[in-house]
C-alpha cells in the first residue's frame, strides 16, 4: 500500500486536465505510441468532438521512480462542467491528492475555486500546477502569485508546466510520489469500497468503478451495495489500464472495476459503499447523495409514429446514463412524448444529440424549465411538483409557488463588475458577497433563481464580460416566488408546448419578445397567422405572420423533372424538424425561442 498513490486532476474547464493526463500516460508508458491519440481518456465520441470531459475516468499507471522504486499511480480524471459536479465530488473522495491545474493565461476561475474547496474538504494534498506556460499570453509570475495567495503555499511548490510541450511533467510525477500520502486503510477489516463511477458496456453490462478503503474484494465474493441494498457476486474484478486487467483480489488503497451482471446503470449509484454480504461494514462511507435532475423538458418525436421507437431509445440511453429520468406525457400540440429530467443544459444537449446520433431519432425538445413546488388554497400544505408548465394549478386556486434557488459564484475582472452586477440583478439575483481576489480580479456571489440560469445566462455573461467571467453554482433550496404561466396562441389556439413559467414582473416583457421571436421563426404560410401571448384569458402581446407561399418549383417551367424532385426533396428535408400544430407548421427553434430572446 505504501507504493500506491491515488490522485485526481481538478481544474476549471479548458485549463488542460485531459491533455495533462495524456502526458502522464505517455511519461509512464501506459499507452504505446501506436495507441496514443489526443485526449485519450475522453473516449465518448461526443467528448472528443466537443473537447470536454463528460464522464469521470480512472486509469492505472505503473511508474518506476528515478531511484528505481516501483509505484502504482491511480489517476482519476474528472469532468469540468458544473452539470457533473457531483461526479467530481465522488472522484475527489476516492483520492489522497489532487493536481490543481491553473491556466497560466487565464489564472484562477470559478471552478478552480469550487473544486479546490471540495478537495480541501476531503483533506487532499494539493499540488498546484501552472499549465500552458508555453503560451505567449502566459503570465507566469502573476498567476503564480494568485495561486500562492489562494493556497497560502510557498511559490516553490507551484510547478510550471506545459501539457503541450511536456515541460514540467517529470516534476509533477516527482511531486505525486513525494507529496501525495500513501493510502491508509486496513486490509483486515470488513470490505468497504467507494463507488465513484460506473460505465455501461453493451456486452458486459454495468461496470462499477470503485476505490477500496478497507478490506479487500475478491473474485467471486458475495457483495452488497449499501445504499441500494442489493447483493451480487463479483463475477469479475480487475484494474483499469488502457484495457481492463482482470485480477483475483483488489486490496485496500487500490482502485478497480467490478462486473456483476448488472444490466441497468440505475442499479449502481455513484457514492454508494460496496461491502461483504456476510460480514458487512458497520461504517458505510458518508456523503452519499442521489443525483437529482435540475432541468426538465419535453422530448417528442417529430413523426408521431416514432413514439414507441423513442421510448425504447430512451430506455437504452437510461441503461448507461442513470442521471437521465423520463416519464410519458402528452401534449395537445405535440401528441405523445416524454417529460425528461436532466442534470443541466449541457446534459440536455448531450441527450438530444445522442438520441439523434446513436438512435437515429428526430425529436422536438420543448422549452426547458426547473422543478417548481406549487400549493393550492384547498391544501396549502400539500406540495404539487410542477415539472411541466401545464401542470401549474389554475391561478385562482393557487396559494403559492416556490422555485429552486442557487448560490452563484462569478469571478471576473474589476472592469466588468458593473456589467455582471446589472445582469445578475436583471436575472433576479441578490448580491451576497464581493471580494477582491487581487487588485484586478473580483469574486462575486449571488443568490439567484435556478430558472434564470437556464434562460440564456451563460451567453449573456460571456457577452457582458467579453469572455472574462467564470461561473459556478450550488443549489440552496426553494424560495417563494411570484410566477405566472405565459401561454402562446397560434391562430387563436393555445400551443401547450410553448408555455413557460415566468416571474410576474418580467411576464409582459418576455411575452412581447416571445411573439416577436416566433414571428421571425415560424415560416409564412398561405394564410395570416396571429401570434399571441396570454396570461390566463388576458392577451398581453400580439404579432401577425403575413400570408405567403414560397413555391420552390415555380422556377422550373415544368421541364426538368429530376431538378423539380430534388428541390422538393430539399424542401422536405427542411421540414424534417417541423411540427404541424392545427394548421400551422412550427420549426424546432420556435420551441426553444423563449431561451434566445436577446
Ligand atoms: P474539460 O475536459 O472540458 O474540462 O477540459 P480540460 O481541462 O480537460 O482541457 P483540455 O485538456 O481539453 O485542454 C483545453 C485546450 O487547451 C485544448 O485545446 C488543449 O490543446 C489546450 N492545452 C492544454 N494544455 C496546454 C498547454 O500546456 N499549452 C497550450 N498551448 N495549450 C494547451
Amino acid at each position: 500500500m505504501k507504493n500506491i498513490r491515488n490522485f485526481c486532476i481538478i481544474a476549471h474547464i479548458d485549463h488542460g486536465k485531459s491533455t495533462l493526463a495524456d502526458r502522464l500516460l505517455d511519461a509512464t508508458q501506459t499507452v504505446t505510441k501506436r495507441e496514443s491519440k489526443a485526449q485519450l481518456l475522453d473516449n465518448m465520441d461526443l467528448e472528443r468532438e466537443r473537447g470536454i470531459t463528460i464522464k469521470s475516468h480512472a486509469i492505472q499507471m505503473d511508474y518506476t521512480a528515478p531511484d528505481g522504486e516501483k509505484y502504482i499511480l491511480n489517476l482519476i480524471d474528472t469532468p469540468g462542467h458544473v452539470d457533473f459536479s457531483y461526479e467530481v465530488s465522488r472522484s475527489i473522495a476516492a483520492c489522497e491528492g489532487a493536481l490543481l491545474i491553473v491556466d497560466a493565461a487565464q489564472s484562477i476561475q470559478a471552478q478552480t475555486i469550487s473544486n479546490l474547496y471540495l478537495a480541501l474538504e476531503n483533506d487532499l494534498e494539493i499540488i498546484p500546477v501552472l499549465n500552458k506556460v508555453d503560451l505567449p499570453s502566459a503570465n507566469v509570475e502573476e498567476v503564480t502569485d494568485d495561486i500562492v495567495d489562494l493556497l497560502g503555499c510557498d511559490p516553490s511548490e507551484v510547478i510550471p508546466a506545459s501539457a503541450k510541450t511536456g515541460l514540467g511533467i517529470q516534476d509533477i510525477l516527482d511531486a505525486i510520489i513525494e507529496r501525495v500520502p500513501a493510502p491508509k486503510g486496513n486490509v483486515d477489516e470488513p470490505l468497504q469500497a467507494l463507488v465513484f463511477d460506473s460505465q455501461y458496456n453493451q456486452f458486459r453490462g454495468v461496470e462499477t468503478i470503485f476505490r477500496v478503503i478497507n478490506g479487500s474484494i475478491k473474485k467471486g465474493q458475495h457483495i452488497k451495495f449499501v445504499a441500494t441494498g442489493e447483493s451480487y457476486y463479483a463475477d469479475e474484478i480487475g484494474t483499469l489500464k488502457l484495457n481492463q486487467v482482470p485480477k483475483n483480489e483488489i486490496k485496500a488503497g487500490d482502485v478497480g472495476y467490478l462486473i456483476t451482471g448488472i444490466k441497468e446503470a440505475k442499479e449502481v449509484k455513484v457514492g454508494d459503499t460496496i461491502t461483504d454480504h456476510d460480514h458487512p461494514t458497520t461504517n458505510p462511507i458518508g456523503g452519499f447523495e442521489d443525483v437529482k435532475p435540475m432541468v426538465f423538458a419535453g422530448i417528442y418525436p417529430v413523426d408521431t409514429e416514432d413514439y414507441e421507437d423513442l421510448r425504447s431509445s430512451m430506455e437504452k440511453l437510461q441503461l448507461n446514463d442513470a442521471s437521465l429520468v423520463f416519464q410519458a406525457e402528452s401534449s395537445a400540440a405535440l401528441g405523445f412524448g416524454f417529460r425528461c429530467g436532466f442534470l443541466g443544459m449541457l446534459h440536455l444537449e448531450i441527450i438530444q444529440e445522442r438520441l439523434e446520433r446513436e438512435f437515429d431519432m428526430t425529436v422536438i425538445t420543448t422549452v426547458p424549465n426547473v422543478s417548481y413546488h406549487a400549493f393550492t388554497n384547498k391544501n396549502p400544505d400539500e406540495v404539487i411538483i410542477v415539472n411541466n408548465p401545464t401542470d401549474l394549478p389554475e391561478p385562482s386556486t393557487l396559494n403559492r409557488v416556490e422555485e429552486p434557488y442557487i448560490k452563484a459564484t462569478i469571478i471576473t475582472k474589476s472592469d466588468f463588475v458593473g456589467n455582471v452586477m446589472s445582469l445578475c440583478i436583471e436575472k433576479r439575483g441578490i448580491v451576497t458577497n464581493q471580494t477582491y481576489l487581487t487588485t484586478e480580479r473580483v469574486e462575486m456571489t449571488f443568490d439567484m433563481p435556478l430558472a434564470e440560469i437556464v434562460f440564456d445566462f451563460y451567453d449573456r455573461l460571456k457577452t457582458v464580460s467579453k469572455g472574462y467571467a467564470s461561473f459556478d453554482y450550488t443549489p440552496i433550496g426553494l424560495r417563494a416566488s411570484k410566477l405566472v404561466r405565459v401561454d402562446i396562441l397560434l391562430n387563436a389556439q393555445t400551443v401547450d408546448a410553448l408555455s413557460a413559467l415566468i416571474h410576474f414582473d418580467n411576464a409582459y416583457n418576455i411575452g412581447k419578445k416571445m411573439v416577436e421571436k416566433l414571428k421571425e421563426l415560424i415560416p409564412r404560410q398561405q394564410f395570416d397567422i396571429p401570434v399571441q401571448a396570454a396570461i390566463g384569458a388576458k392577451i398581453i402581446a400580439r404579432e401577425t405572420i403575413k400570408a405567403l407561399r414560397k413555391d420552390v418549383t415555380a422556377k422550373c417551367y415544368g421541364g426538368d423533372i429530376s431538378r423539380k424532385r430534388k428541390l422538393l426533396e430539399k424542401q422536405k428535408k427542411g421540414k424534417k424538424r417541423m411540427r404541424q400544430v392545427g394548421n400551422v407548421e412550427i420549426p424546432q427553434q420556435a420551441f426553444m425561442a423563449v431561451l434566445k430572446l436577446n
